[in-house]
């Protein structure tokens, strides 16, 4: 204790006040009522922390990483509640070790988009950028504050950064916090694993802003969480493994989505074991997804490509209640080609098994005659698609699929 206060006072750490903690426990998050794929390892109780000063309007990056050097490595930095944050400069926070970033106060990034663009973090995947890495081991992110991306002035930019980059995560959770405005997707959970999402509030319109793209990643567990947002409310990337998403109420999303896979000729792109469920998915074009590319070259959307392999393997959408979706429930092989012939001529490489859609209940929004689609590009590429208890129907009152390739018992093709 003497110590700290006198490595404090000395002037080591400049923009934070260090104080020393007793009879800590550990911060947790129960997961529920599903349990994780694994167990999350539990975190360490913390001995002491690092309250971060705030300049008042200048850039307090600074601060921050005064703060997060006293603190790592079992301490806790506090964001003051009721204070107001600048972050102008990339935060590399991707070598933390049992720390807590207590968030009590509201953090906003700079709008300098030649700053961002040119200073952060890209990922080597699509065109994603984040403000900050955050990654290490036993990191927990709380506190009831807010993360402000600063959107507006990103319009028609890119690339535009992602506001929460959870990079090379092992162990952690991220909980009650408000995350507005992200210039882009909201979270990137990348190369991380045994990391649970609680508890989240997030709200932005501004083109793509996924709630959260896992890549690569490992046990992850997203829950409890309200998504008001413009692109997919979840979307399952490349080598998205064992992850449980439950207790969403998502808004104006595209929906919780598998791939898109297969986009890149020479990659093998995996999904499996995903868990989806009790989720109410309201004013937005889809409510489970899952696309892959055909094996040719297709486009459309601004995207293309298409021939990669792979697999979407176990996947489990359970008790999703949908209210103004334009599509319930779509699966195609075929995504972005609208020439059925070309697609079973080059059918897709990326395989789809064991899949079950179950317990969907709601309304569409009318825009189509149907409830959902199903799209095989070929029978084979196809294996054990469920579908049970789809209680879905168009204003009009029709329960009817779109099927190409495929009819699974339980739903009516048009
Ligand atoms: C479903 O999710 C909602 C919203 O998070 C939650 O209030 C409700 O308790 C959950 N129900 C079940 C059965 O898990
Ligand atoms: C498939 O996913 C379920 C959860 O939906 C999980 O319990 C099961 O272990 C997974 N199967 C395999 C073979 O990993
Ligand atoms: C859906 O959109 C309508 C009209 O735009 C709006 O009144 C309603 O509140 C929205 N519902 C949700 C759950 O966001």
């Amino acid at each position: 204790m003497h110590l700290l206060h006198l490595l404090a006072t000395s002037g080591l750490a400049l923009g934070a006040t260090v104080t020393q903690l007793t009879g800590q426990v550990a911060f947790d998050i129960a997961v529920g009522p599903k349990p994780p794929f694994k167990p999350i390892p539990p975190s360490t109780p913390r001995t002491k922390e690092c309250v971060v000063k705030s300049g008042g309007g200048g850039d307090d990056t600074p601060h921050i990483m005064e703060a997060v050097k006293a603190c790592n490595g079992g301490g806790k930095v506090v964001f003051t509640r009721g204070v107001k944050y600048t972050v102008g400069t990339a935060m590399d926070l991707s070598k933390l070790e049992h720390v807590d970033l207590v968030i009590n106060g509201q953090i906003t990034f700079t709008n300098d988009v030649a700053y961002w663009q040119k200073h952060g973090f890209k990922h080597n995947f699509q065109d994603a950028m984040t403000f900050f890495q955050l990654g290490g081991v036993d990191v927990n992110v709380y506190g009831g504050g807010t993360l402000d991306g600063n959107g507006g002035v990103w319009k028609g930019k890119s690339p535009r950064p992602i506001l929460f980059g959870t990079i090379g995560l092992k162990g952690g959770r991220i909980s009650d916090l408000t995350l507005r405005n992200s210039p882009q997707w909201f979270h990137l959970v990348k190369d991380s694993q045994d990391v649970v999402y609680s508890d989240l509030r997030i709200s932005g319109h501004n083109g793509n802003t996924d709630g959260w793209d896992t890549y690569n990643s490992r046990n992850i567990v997203i829950q409890n969480s309200n998504i008001d947002n413009g692109d997919d409310c979840v979307s399952f990337k490349p080598g998205s493994i064992d992850i449980l998403v439950q207790g969403l109420v998502c808004s104006g999303s595209h929906g919780i989505s598998v791939g898109s896979l297969g986009q890149y000729r020479g990659k093998t792109d995996i999904v499996e074991n995903i868990m989806v469920y009790n989720v109410s998915m309201a004013n937005a074009s889809n409510g489970a997804r899952i696309k892959t590319w055909s094996g040719g070259h297709s486009a459309g959307g601004g995207l293309e490509g298409g021939g990669g392999s792979g697999r979407v393997a176990n996947v489990t959408y359970e008790n999703m209640r949908v209210s103004k979706v334009d599509s319930a429930i779509e699966i195609t092989q075929c995504y972005m080609e609208k020439d059925m012939a070309k697609c079973k001529a080059n059918p897709s490489k990326v395989t789809i098994s064991n899949i079950l859609m179950q317990g969907f209940s709601g309304t569409t929004s009318g825009k189509k005659n149907t409830v959902g689609s199903l799209t095989c590009a070929s029978a084979a590429g196809c294996k054990n698609i469920v579908l049970k208890d789809i209680n879905v129907r168009a204003p009009g009152g029709s329960k009817a699929f779109s099927c190409n390739n495929i009819h699974p018992s339980g739903v009516s093709c048009a």
